[in-house]
């Protein structure tokens, strides 16, 4: 019976220096594994007489019994053992304060758009758009611009297949409103142009603000008022000067380039304005007669004026942005400033 206590202390000691569940794994096959000690003894009971042998199995089994009941608390212990290693190694200081959600903001060029569009909507203009993938028909033919016309070449366009383009301005919207809508009209069509371009003032995809004003008697004279007032109001410049210089459209006659005071010299002249002291903001007209025909529009009774502005020229002037390329490379130190 001696060496039952032995086995039983050796058994403890063994389960105290035991650093792991391996290990401890281990040290229980040594006593109650196959061949462990506890095991050896229950097979050595074969040997004795009827008299000893339930003595001896008591004995054995009370034996085997502690071994076991230390062997599972060995077990919760190095379990939680673990767990307080794991918990103190990923332990969080719920007192430290939070890193903060972070405000989205609102592009330079959206934030135009917007401005833009306020501006006219208080003007009694309505938002109108059109698709930026168009047939050829829209794009050109019906803005007075026939095939082999000198004006597509002009506008780099990007085709998408042989009648298809991707709509090198906003003025196809003109046509599609007119054939749904009869006047008066008072529009304007914002949206993304694309054109095969790229500088410090151009990117292949840019956008533009389109305006139409089709009724009885809206003259050349209503255009310049419209657009004068436009211009110092997006300026905040009550006193901004501008001016209209001949130009020519296909789709308006007369057309009409618009210039403004340079806003960064006052006129002066500086790099911005390229000494000029002005600066060119849209282009403009009174809405071609065959372009009317088009749609079915009596051009004896109804004429009216289209402009197409540059959103990105207009928010760069407005912001002092020298490199247009800043409004798309997505660099937040950039846009940032803007909100
Ligand atoms: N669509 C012209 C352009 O992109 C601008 C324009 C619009 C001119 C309407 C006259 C009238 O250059």
């Amino acid at each position: 019976m001696h060496e039952l206590e032995k086995i039983l202390s050796e058994a403890l000691n063994q389960f105290a220096v035991t650093e792991n569940a391996v290990e401890l794994e281990q040290v229980k096959a040594r006593f109650l594994g196959k061949d462990g000690h506890v095991t050896a003894l229950l097979k050595g009971l074969g040997k004795l007489s009827s008299e000893e042998r339930p003595v001896a199995g008591a004995r054995i089994n009370q034996i085997k019994q502690s071994i076991e009941k230390a062997l599972q608390q060995k077990r919760e212990a190095l379990q939680y053992n673990l767990l307080q290693q794991k918990l103190k190694a990923e332990s969080l200081d719920v007192t430290l304060p939070g890193r903060g959600m972070g405000y989205g903001g609102i592009h330079p060029v959206t934030r135009t758009l917007e401005r833009i569009e306020v501006l006219f909507r208080s003007l009694g203009f309505s938002v109108a758009s059109g698709p930026e993938i168009e047939s050829d028909f829209y794009n050109f033919t019906a803005l007075n611009i026939p095939e082999n016309h000198p004006a597509r070449a002009m506008h780099d366009t990007f085709y998408i297949d042989e009648k298809h383009v991707l709509r090198t301005h906003t003025s196809p919207v003109q046509i599609r409103y007119m054939e749904n809508n009869d006047p008066p009209i008072r529009i304007i069509a914002p949206g993304r142009v694309y054109r095969c371009d790229s500088d410090m003032t151009h990117s292949p995809m840019f956008h533009q603000v389109e305006g139409l004003w089709i009724d009885e008697n809206v003259s050349f004279s209503v255009l310049k008022e419209v657009l004068s007032d436009f211009m110092q109001c997006y300026f905040e410049r009550d006193d901004l000067q501008v001016r209209f210089r001949p130009s020519f459209f296909p789709f308006t006659e007369p057309s009409a380039e618009m210039d403004i005071q340079c806003v960064q010299c006052n006129g002066k002249g500086c790099r911005v304005c390229s000494q000029t002291g002005w600066l060119e903001v849209l282009g403009s007209g009174m809405v071609h007669p065959n372009v009317l025909k088009h749609v079915n529009i009596d051009s004896e009774k109804y004429l009216g004026f289209a402009f197409g502005l540059g959103v990105e020229r207009l928010a760069m002037l407005r912001y002092g942005v020298a490199d247009l390329r800043l409004f798309y490379d997505g660099d937040l130190r950039f846009l940032k400033q803007f909100n």
